[in-house]
């Protein structure tokens, strides 16, 4: 068995009077894929929101490679490298593509304010550093002839991608992806499998919230099923894929996934 590098245990959350998220439990290994399924407003979002301390937990604990998260701002969570991206992609409008990409960059730049502003040759070779980068992962997605215009111009699908480079761009040791899939189309879907099998080779470890289910069986190691704010199975995407009760949450909701 391989280390975790996330655990959850036992996280609850109540909004007024609904259980949105109740004693949900599960363990990431380290390197691994997982996917979070299941029907809408089964309250995977809400386990990120969790997770990052967007929302405070009113049960439970989740601890990052052994360190307890409680009480950390997200930025912290963020430096720390824990890094999310949201369901609908949230993009800067007035920016570029490229500095889209680049702002994840800048998270983790070791150069200093007054360095940066002397523009130093260490500086500048950082900058290059991450442009280079920025512009490798672009290309992987099909953004690199979008580099120089701006982010608002590209559709939707376009911009969900760039949020998921902008997330690798901070050199996250775990990223948490709530539906990169939704709105793409089957290039776009293509593109994001294919940066995903990049981050996977590259030792980072993911948790995914995923509705496409060909998109779950290609990337994920294994499959945690939320239902009504609980944990209603979970295995490989195999076995989740043929389990009567994942189906059966899943009839009269969105049965074509399954
Ligand atoms: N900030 C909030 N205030 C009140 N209720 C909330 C809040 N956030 C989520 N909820 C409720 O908690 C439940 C779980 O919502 P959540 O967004 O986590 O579901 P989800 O699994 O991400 O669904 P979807 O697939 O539609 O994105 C829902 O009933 C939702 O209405
Ligand atoms: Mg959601």
């Amino acid at each position: 068995m391989s280390a975790s590098a996330l655990e959850v245990a036992g996280l609850g959350k109540t909004f007024g009077g609904l259980r949105a998220v109740d004693d949900v439990s599960f363990a990431v290994p380290q390197g691994s894929v997982t996917a979070l399924i299941g029907p809408n407003g089964a309250g995977k979002t809400t386990v990120f929101n969790l997770i990052t301390n967007f929302f405070q937990p009113d049960a439970g604990e989740v601890r990052f490679y052994g360190k307890s998260l409680k009480h950390l701002a997200p930025e912290r969570i963020a430096a720390l490298g824990l890094v999310r991206t949201f369901q609908s992609a949230r993009i800067f409008p007035g920016m570029t593509t490229l500095e889209n990409a680049l702002i994840g960059g800048h998270l983790q730049v070791r150069n200093g304010p007054m360095q940066q502003m002397l523009w130093l040759a260490s500086a500048r070779r950082e900058e290059r550093v991450l442009i280079a980068r920025a512009k490798a992962l672009l290309e992987l997605v099909g953004l690199a002839p979008h580099c120089e215009i701006s982010a608002a111009e590209l559709p939707m699908g376009a911009q969900k991608l760039l949020e998921v480079v902008r997330a690798l761009m901070a050199r996250p040791r775990l990223l948490l992806l709530d539906e990169p899939a939704a709105g793409l189309n089957d290039s776009e879907t293509a593109e994001l499998a294919a940066l995903l099998r990049a981050v996977r080779a590259n030792d980072i470890t993911v948790v995914i919230v995923e509705h496409n289910m060909s998109l779950v069986m290609d990337v994920a190691d294994q499959v945690v099923v939320l239902d009504a704010g609980t944990v209603l199975a979970s295995g490989t995407p195999a076995q989740m894929q043929s389990d009567a009760r994942v189906i059966e949450a899943y009839i009269g909701q969105d049965a074509e996934a399954v």
